[in-house]
């Protein structure tokens, strides 16, 4: 019988550990935008585990859109080039935005999501990321909030996937080569 876990080499980020991310986050949002006027983006599909988790520790009223964008394709390696496949459906004219994503790793596809979006009127934008990968940036993005860094290694798990799949694994993993090798 195939099964999920058979596929990771090593579990990275537990189920606890991501919980106590989600409390760290959700407690330093809730005192950084106190006064503003949240608007929660998550950038589909990576990040949605992440954000209906990390939302529920944010007490403060706030509204949820989202926003779908292809960069990898099946593959592994960022193509650079950044497609907007779903655009955010409210006007974003007096938000705070913080925008949520499954991981950092080149850059480019966040850079290219804020920058498009400053040009919409809203009070700010800030970047909240469940992983980040510094050593691969190639972009200059430092984000706001992270969850926490990962080895230069391909994960899966919790929202992230390789080719669609492994994004119901309750933990983040690193994939055994020999899956995507
Ligand atoms: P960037 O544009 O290179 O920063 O790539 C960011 C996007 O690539 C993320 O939103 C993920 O969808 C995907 N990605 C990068 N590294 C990984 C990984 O290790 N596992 C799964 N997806 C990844
Ligand atoms: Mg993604």
């Amino acid at each position: 019988m195939a099964t999920l876990n058979n596929d990771i080499n090593e579990i990275l980020v537990s189920k606890d550990e991501l919980d106590e991310i989600n409390r760290r986050l959700g407690a330093q949002i809730t005192k950084d935008f106190a006064d503003k006027n949240l608007l929660v983006v998550g950038i589909l599909k990576g990040s949605v585990y992440f954000m209906t988790d990390l939302t529920r520790h944010i007490d403060l009223p706030l509204k949820l859109d989202f926003l779908a964008v292809s960069s990898y394709g099946g593959g592994t390696t960022s193509t650079g080039a950044v497609k907007i496949i779903k655009d955010i459906d409210i006007d974003l004219a007096g938000y705070d935005l913080l925008i949520v994503e499954d991981i950092l790793d080149s850059g480019r596809t966040l850079d290219y999501v804020c920058r498009m979006l400053k040009t919409r009127g809203a009070n700010s934008i800030s970047v909240c990321t469940l992983l980040d990968k510094p050593e691969r940036r190639v972009v200059d993005l430092t984000p706001d909030y992270v969850g926490c860094s990962v080895p230069d290694e391909f994960v899966v798990g919790y929202g992230l996937d390789y080719d669609q799949q492994y994004r119901n694994l309750p933990y983040i993993g690193s994939l055994k080569r020999d899956i995507y090798e």
